[in-house]
Parts: structure tokens; sequence; C-alpha cells
């Protein structure tokens, strides 16, 4: 069965990672890459996937989204985590390919109408396009299959505060709107993303197999596993993108639990991801909000052989 997915992503070293893995996923169509600020700004995020496009040969859309917060000022970014192109010390060639004039919110919408029930939204940054585009288009969440998204932490500590998670705290008002529609929403939060740290020779693995895509990941992941790797004896990084893609392909390799959830939006919990699992609170807050779906566990080996396989084609 092959999955249609649009990628929304803010590349960044693990959305790159992601994003080659999708391309070389031969039951995953990519329909197009909606970029969004996040790591880096939107306009070079969107330029980011445009150099992901033409490295991997790939000639799908890509567009611009939003650049801002739904509310409050313009975000700090993260270029200490992914450097100050998003990619780690590499200072990437300016790409030849334009993007799609569209906006990243319409992209989606349009893409939706297109093929009814068929597209799974798979995010992997702040959640600002897709709170627009169930504002352009109120029936989204019945004219898609599903919503994936790598944010969040319903069980765990955060990574930007100690309750929240990058993607959500970087646009908690627009998660707390998707988080509330009316679709599948699984989520792929640090619960499960941080509890797998994969190593130096992963990386090496992945060039090893595939030069040209897996090469640019391990180059890029220099700078980002210094960053990972401080305060710890071990050298890791953490690949948090490319778990929600994993688990489209293959479900059985990872636990979820089911739960109400709600986002923080006050000054201390601001894009915490509060999750109740049914029956465990009398409070209508939670009962009367969505249920989702949050992974708790992965098979750690199958799933660092599935994305080895993978770069290898
Ligand atoms: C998330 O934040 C970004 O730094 C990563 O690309 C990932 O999407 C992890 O918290
Ligand atoms: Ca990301």
């Amino acid at each position: 069965m092959t999955h249609k997915i649009i990628l929304d992503t803010d590349p960044g070293i693990d959305d790159a990672m992601a994003i080659f893995f999708a391309f070389q996923s031969p039951d995953i169509d990519v329909l197009g890459l909606t970029t969004v600020y996040g790591n880096v700004p939107v306009n070079m995020s969107a330029q980011n996937a445009l150099t992901l496009c033409e490295i991997a040969g790939k000639d799908i859309p890509v567009t611009k989204g939003v650049g801002m917060p739904w509310v409050g000022p313009e975000s700090s970014y993260a270029h200490f985590v992914h450097g100050e192109h998003g990619f780690g010390h590499i200072k990437p060639e300016p790409p030849k390919r334009e993007l799609d004039p569209r906006s990243s919110a319409q992209f989606i919408v349009d893409m939706a109408r297109q093929y009814p029930g068929e597209i799974t939204l798979v995010a992997i940054g702040p959640l600002g396009n897709l709170a627009l585009a169930l504002r352009l288009e109120p029936e989204l969440p019945k004219l898609v299959k599903g919503v994936s998204i790598m944010g969040g932490a319903a069980f765990v500590r955060g990574n930007v505060t100690p309750v929240a998670e990058a993607n959500i705290w970087n646009d908690a008002y627009a998660a707390e709107i998707v988080f509330a529609a009316d679709w599948d929403l699984t989520m792929f939060g640090l619960d499960v993303t941080n509890n797998v740290p994969f190593k130096p020779e992963f990386v090496d693995l992945l060039a090893q197999n595939n030069p040209e895509l897996g090469g640019f990941v391990k180059e890029s992941a220099q700078f980002y596993m210094d960053f990972y790797s401080q305060n710890r004896d071990d050298r890791v990084c953490f690949f948090h993108d490319a778990f929600p893609i994993a688990h489209l392909r293959h479900p059985e390799l990872f636990e979820l639990t089911e739960g109400h959830v709600r986002v923080g939006t006050g000054e201390l919990d601001r894009g915490q991801t509060v999750v109740a699992p049914k029956g465990t609170t009398p409070s209508p807050l939670w009962n009367n909000a969505n249920t989702i779906k949050v992974a708790t566990g992965v098979n750690h080996s199958q799933l660092e052989q599935l994305f080895i396989d993978t770069y290898a084609g």
C-alpha cells in the first residue's frame, strides 16, 4: 500500500534525515514539502527544502508557509541545534528551482480537495500551516486520512522548557487548534523520540549505504551531535522527525496509547501537551477534549535497521 503524504517541515537536520527517508521509501508518495519557520526562519526553511529536493533529484512542489507564531513575537529559532544555515556546518548552494507560488496552507487544502480521504499530513515542525489550512477549509479533517506529528511531550520532560517540546512551544496556539480539530491525530513526541539515541556508527552506515543522501545526513549531523552530546559521556543525536514516517510504514514497531489532549498557552505552561488517558480525570476540561494517539515506545533496533535499509534503497 502506498501512503500519499504532505511533509510539513522546517529543515533542519533531523528534517533532512526524515525527508530523505520518505523519498527513499517505495511505499511513500510525497506530494510536496510545505515549509514553516521553526529551526530556521521560513525563507531559509523553504530554500533548504528546495535544496534537499535537488540533492535527491525529486521534482515535487515546495511551498513557503507561515513565518510567525499564531500569537506573539517572532521565534528565536534553533541555530544552536541546527547550525547557521540549518544543516550544521554545511552552507548549501542556492537552489536552482523555484518555490510553488501557493502558501503552504493553500497547498495542503488544494491537495486534500484533489485526493479526498487519501492524504496523511505529516507535520515535523511548528503547526501554523496546519492551523491556517483548517481556517481556509473547515472541512479539512474530513478531507484527509489522518495527521501524524512530531511534537509534544505527554508523559516526559520537554526540551525547551521543563514541560514543552520545541515544535509545540514554537506555536502553542496553532497546536491547540490542530489538536482540537476532528481528525485522526497521532503524536510522536519526546516520549518516544528521546528514548532512541543514534550513535556515530549509525550515520556512518547511512553514508556508506547512500553516499549522496546519507553522506549529507552524516556531514550535517556532526554539528547536531555536538549539541546533543553535551553533558553526557557518549556521542549521540536524535532523529525525531523520521518517527511518524516510520510508523506509517511499520506501525507494528510502535507502542501507542490514547488520551484526551490539551495544549498549554500560558506563560509557564506554553506548549505543554497534557494528555489524560481515558478515565483518569473527572475534569471536563480534558474529558470534553479530543482524543489522540500518543507514541510511547518503539523497537529501537528494528527502527534503526529500517532507516539503514531504506537509505540503501
Ligand atoms: C523537533 O524540534 C526541531 O528541532 C526538530 O527538527 C524536531 O522537529 C524536536 O523537538
Ligand atoms: Ca523539524
